[in-house]
């Protein structure tokens, strides 16, 4: 087993003429066409139960590009027995076995499926093609390679004497783990069952309706890198009754979760009421919400801090649990800020991500557009709010959000605590004379509920240091000098605490340990 850590997948670049974008630019037009009637994968067979559902392109809703089905608590109880089944010869496959399929599934995605997974999520999800690249195939091949090394470094062994020998044995979870997954990245959608299934556990995988199109392919990959039937089985359609049927076995060993607070929230509190009636206490892992902040010092290099700005809240329409939605800039500087993020936004092109052009796609459904609507609507006649920049919002063809600027004059606005999950950022201009910096960092921590992410721009190293320490639990990935999206695996393990989740930083070994049950064996001679 590759026990050095891997180099990360190179991010290619879709330059014009490039061999990448011709193949990308292929698979896209052949995927538009290609209207898959998506199918629950259940032991390996394909089954197409429940009422059918359209995946339209959020950016064109005229453009159909699969029907799903909503398998509902019929298709989870197959699943779930599927999975039961196929377990005991799943434990019995030697570690070095599944990180083969799994490395397998890593070069095939690295190779021929790259524009299969870039081209789903473009259209699926609205990404760019830049955005696609560093989420389906970069971050999903790390995954899938730094887990298969973390694995194989796990098991250390307990010390032996004469007489006496020791073994630890990383048995999987008794039972089964239900993965369920978000819309937003595709890498997280495909780690959350992977990453179980490498330790040797069975799965049952739930993803996001919207995200089904790369989901559906993701599960082909993984087929076609020769996961054997009933390892991991997908069901797909509404959450509340696939998820309920599952947190009601007694076999439910564990729930692997991505999505935001609210779900999370409703599924530890069902867990919480069926708890005698499980075989084991299962695991809960969630990665969740997130209120992503930028802090600014004086000492500020201004253009870099626009542009962390800029594209750390507007990036994939703000829709990364990373992002920044919320900033905190000094009165000394915010002019020159203001105004140098203002002439980026407006460079900003948005429309449909198959013109290579556009910075920006759509929101992901109606749903989020009415929301965000509503929001924007809120602050426009909210005295406390100044809306600076906000162009670009239509529902005509796509679900369009403009790039959206909001200096608020109250530091205890809903804007600078909920997460809106779109692409508008919150500006707090606090006063930096005397103690500002500290009443600053006091706003940031106390202000929102969450612990995700975050950044500061300061090139006085006194500054920095303090922000570090005084938000020691304000974000489980703190940047300074850049913006606060774009973890990359193995670098910068991710995940975060407070309303944020359980902080079991995807692709490490912290998280690969969620998904083993050790068990230690003494022999005596
Ligand atoms: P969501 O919570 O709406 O959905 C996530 C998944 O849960 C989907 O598969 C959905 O079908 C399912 N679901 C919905 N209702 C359910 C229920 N009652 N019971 C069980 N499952 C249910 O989230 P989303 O809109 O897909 O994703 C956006 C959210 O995810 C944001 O809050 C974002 O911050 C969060 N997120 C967090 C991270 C992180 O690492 N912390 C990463 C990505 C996304
Ligand atoms: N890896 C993603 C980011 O950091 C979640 O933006």
């Amino acid at each position: 087993l590759p026990r050095p850590l891997p180099a990360n997948e190179p991010v290619l670049n879709y330059a014009p003429g490039s061999a990448e974008r011709a193949a990308l630019k292929a698979r896209l037009a052949s995927m538009a066409k290609e209207r898959p009637d998506v199918p629950h994968v259940v032991s390996g067979k394909e089954l197409r139960d429940g009422e059918a559902y359209e995946v339209r392109a959020p950016h064109d809703h005229g453009l159909l590009l699969a029907t799903c089905h909503d398998g509902g608590a019929a298709v989870a109880t197959k699943a779930i027995d599927a999975a039961l089944a196929a377990a005991p010869a799943w434990a019995a496959t030697p570690l070095e076995e599944r990180a083969r399929i799994f490395t397998r599934a890593a070069e095939l995605l690295a190779g021929p499926w790259r524009s299969v997974l870039n081209a789903a999520t473009m259209l699926g999800q609205s990404k760019t093609a830049y955005q696609a690249e560093i989420d389906a195939a970069c971050e999903l091949i790390d995954f899938l390679r730094f887990n298969v090394a973390y694995a194989s470094r796990l098991a250390e062994q307990p010390l032996s004497s004469p007489g006496i020998s020791n073994a630890l044995e990383l048995r999987p979870l008794e039972g089964f783990v239900l993965a369920i997954t978000p819309f937003n990245f595709t890498a997280i959608a495909g780690n959350l069952p992977s990453a179980c299934a490498l330790m040797g556990n069975v799965v049952v995988w739930k993803p996001a309706e919207n995200q089904s199109l790369a989901a559906y392919h993701t599960m082909r990959l993984f087929e076609a890198a020769g996961l054997p039937p009933g390892v991991i089985n997908v069901v797909y359609g509404n959450g509340a009754s696939i998820a309920g049927t599952c947190l009601a076995r007694p076999e439910l060993a564990g729930v692997h979760f991505t999505g935001s607070t609210t779900v999370f929230q409703s599924i530890w509190r069902t867990v919480g009421e069926n708890v005698a009636r499980y075989r084991t206490y299962p695991r809960l892992v969630g990665e969740t919400g997130g209120k992503d902040f930028v802090l600014a010092h004086a000492s500020a290099e201004v253009e870099a801090l626009a542009v962390g700005l800029v594209r750390g809240a507007f990036e994939f329409q703000g829709q990364k649990c990373s992002a920044a939605s919320r900033a905190y800039i000094p009165r000394s500087i915010w002019p020159k800020v203001r105004d140098l993020a203002l002439d980026h936004i407006k460079q900003i092109r948005m429309g449909d991500v198959t013109d290579f052009r556009n910075l920006m796609g759509a929101v992901i459904n109606e749903r989020a557009w009415t929301r965000l609507s509503g929001w924007r609507e809120r602050l426009a006649n909210d005295p406390k709010a100044k809306i600076l920049a906000g162009d670009g919002w239509s529902r005509e063809k796509g679900w369009f959000c403009g790039p959206t600027l909001v200096e608020l004059s109250d530091p205890g606005h809903p804007l600078l605590a909920e997460e809106l999950f779109g692409p508008v950022l919150g500006v707090y201009v606090y006063d930096d004379a005397g103690e500002g910096f500290d009443t600053a960092l006091d706003l940031v921590d106390r202000t929102s509920p969450y612990g995700l992410t975050g950044a500061i721009f300061s090139r006085d190293r006194a500054a920095v240091a303090k922000a570090t320490t005084r938000l020691r639990q304000a974000a489980g990935n703190f940047y300074i000098n850049d913006k606060p999206t774009g973890a990359v695996v193995g670098q910068q393990p991710f995940g975060g605490s407070r309303a944020s989740g359980t902080n079991d930083k995807a692709g490490s070994a912290y998280n690969l340990l969620r998904w083993a049950s050790p068990r230690v064996i003494k022999e005596t001679f």
